[in-house]
């Protein structure tokens, strides 16, 4: 079956007035299905908004698109249109929703203004039928009293209500894929999960595929069917939902594990991964994670690993499973030790694992 998305070395370059260019998204290839929820998970600056925003050809001023990159959607390659061609698929077949509502939402205008107002942009609808529909759609998106809410300024509203209206913007045109990035990171946890059950409600009644980009690898169990785990502008491990949260082959995956909060964890301090994501001007050579891994060996610090299998599904980025008999890692014992593989559990077990959020690195033994 083709792809609704097929992304295929995504490079995203700054033009610097002095010295080169600088590469902030470095060689991204993925395929997004219909229906499909695909995950694109890593910490802060490792390019995931950047490459949500190439989808719909919505980059930042001086950012381009390298000539090797395709974004084919529905087998139109969108990185060679036009900005007007773009247009007709901006909103209309790929929609988008930000962190941050109230920056997104015109403070001035009344919440049903403006759904209609994007309703209007894509169908040719009286402004009685639009702001109809617009009613229709805050029901839709969860809004209890939608014929009064309707006339609400955005400041009337609650973080979690005004998400809701911006993905009823979001839905205006009736898109076939729905860019997320970090729609939940501003909200309290409560909202957190209604807005994702939300989406997820919306995914399946209006069969729509979803690009959810998020720096927590907590909410991405039973939520998304794959996941992209990207560091520094490149993928470090992508697989199964299921796959990744039983076996994690890339100790960046590991260690965003590790950092989830858990319920039934201990009082100590959670553990997380020394040291920041590189900026895309300070990538280290080698292993652009090197800096920060527990388990280096001598490759690492000198070529990039390749994004390869390893197994059905599942690519990773690491030299670790290729090191030489004998060969062992240089980072600190214990985390080295924590970094290890561990012994595979049960496909089965991991699916029922994985619905309890983040649970499964604790039951996961050596
Ligand atoms: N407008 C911009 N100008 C220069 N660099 C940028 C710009 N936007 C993003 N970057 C750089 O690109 C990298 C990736 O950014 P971004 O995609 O926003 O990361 P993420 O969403 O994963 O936090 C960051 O290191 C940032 O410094
Ligand atoms: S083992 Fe080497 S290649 Fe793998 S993540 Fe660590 S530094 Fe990178
Ligand atoms: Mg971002």
């Amino acid at each position: 079956m083709t792809p609704l998305l097929e992304v295929t070395d995504l490079r995203i370059t700054f033009r610097r007035d002095s010295g080169p260019p600088i590469v902030a998204v470095d060689g991204v290839s993925f395929t997004v299905s219909a229906g499909e929820v695909v995950a694109l998970v890593g910490e802060s600056g490792c390019g995931k908004t950047l490459t949500g925003l190439a989808l719909p050809g919505l980059l930042p001023p001086g950012a381009e698109l390298d000539a090797t990159t395709h974004i084919r959607f529905n087998g139109t390659d969108l990185a060679g249109l036009s900005e007007d061609a773009l247009r007709g698929y901006r909103g209309r077949r790929i929609a988008m929703i930000f962190q941050d509502p109230l920056t997104s939402l015109n403070p001035v205008m009344r919440v049903g203004t403006q759904i209609a107002e994007a309703i209007r942009a894509h169908q040719q609808v009286s402004r009685g039928e639009a702001r109809q529909r617009a009613i229709a759609l805050l029901g839709e998106v969860g809004i209890a009293d939608p014929e009064e809410r309707v006339d609400s300024y955005p400041h009337q509203l609650s973080g979690g209500m005004r998400q809701r209206v911006m993905i009823a913007i979001a839905l205006a045109g009736e898109p076939e894929l729905l860019v997320a990035d970090e729609p939940t990171t501003a909200l309290d946890v409560t909202v957190q999960a209604q807005i994702l059950e939300l989406l997820d409600r919306l995914r399946v009644s209006r069969r729509m595929a979803v690009l959810l980009i998020t720096h927590d690898l907590g909410i991405v169990a039973g939520r998304a069917d794959r996941v992209i785990v990207m560091y520094a502008g490149r993928i470090a491990e992508t697989a199964t939902t299921v796959a990744l949260f039983a076996t994690p082959a890339h100790p960046y995956t590991r260690g965003l594990f590790a950092s989830i909060p858990r319920i039934e964890g201990s009082s100590g301090r959670l553990p997380s991964i020394p040291g920041t994501v590189p900026r895309p001007d300070q990538w280290p050579i080698g292993c652009r994670f090197h800096p920060r891994c527990p388990v280096v060996i001598a490759n690492c610090r000198e070529v990039q690993p390749p994004l390869e299998a390893v197994a059905t599904s599942h690519l990773a980025a690491c030299w670790w499973r290729r090191r030489r008999p004998g060969e062992h890692a240089t980072g600190p014992g214990r985390r080295a030790r924590q970094a290890l593989p561990r012994r595979r559990i049960p496909q089965r077990q991991c699916a029922r694992r994985a619905r309890r959020r983040g649970c499964l690195l604790r039951h996961r033994s050596r």
